[in-house]
């Protein structure tokens, strides 16, 4: 399976959303395979990391997001579900499952509930190593601004994060200090 061709299937290869998309997933992809390799590299299945961090974000087209070049009708946040649309579809659940998990640091039912906008009533939170690295390493890499995208600091990422809610921080930090820096 390789991500790139499933990704061309809903991307212009021409286009600015793909290359934004492309780059920076490859970011996150080698990063996360990395920082994998360095905390169990026989436990963690490294093969799935990077297909997976390559097709995590892979629903952002869906969504209206112009400056990123992606023209859907649907809020930002709704990019995780979408990507697990797409990726059950092409019978790939499991990958399915770390689109949906790693928008933030996760989505719990309750947030999902009391945001509504049509998250769907379930639990979206990273649970296995595999999900959290890349949900992890994600974070320090922003889709914006540049066409390489631009890598962010901790001071940066934790001041976003603090501002979604305390509980959002904690788990990041938890991570940090599980992982180490990516
Ligand atoms: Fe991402």
């Amino acid at each position: 399976m390789e991500p790139l061709q499933i990704i061309q299937k809903h991307y212009d290869t021409q286009s600015k959303a793909y290359s934004l998309l492309v780059n920076h997933s490859t970011w996150v992809a080698e990063k996360a395979v990395e920082l994998a390799k360095r905390i169990d590299p026989s436990g963690l299945d490294l093969e799935f990391i990077h297909q997976a961090a390559m097709l995590h974000d892979i629903g952002i087209f869906r969504v209206n997001a112009p400056g990123l070049d992606c023209h859907g009708d649907l809020h930002y946040l709704l990019h995780g579900i979408q990507g697990r649309e797409i990726l059950d579809a092409e019978n790939m659940p499991l990958h399915g499952l770390v689109c949906e998990r790693h928008v933030g640091v996760g989505i719990p039912r309750r947030e999902a509930n009391s945001l509504g906008m049509g998250l769907p009533d379930r639990d979206m939170r990273p649970q296995s190593t595999e999900e959290k690295i890349i949900c992890y390493v994600d974070k320090f890499h922003s889709k914006n601004g540049h066409a390489q995208g631009v890598v962010k600091s901790v001071e940066d990422i934790i001041q976003g994060l603090t501002a979604l809610g305390l509980d959002k921080c904690q788990v990041f930090t938890q991570w940090m200090e599980e992982f180490g820096l990516p």
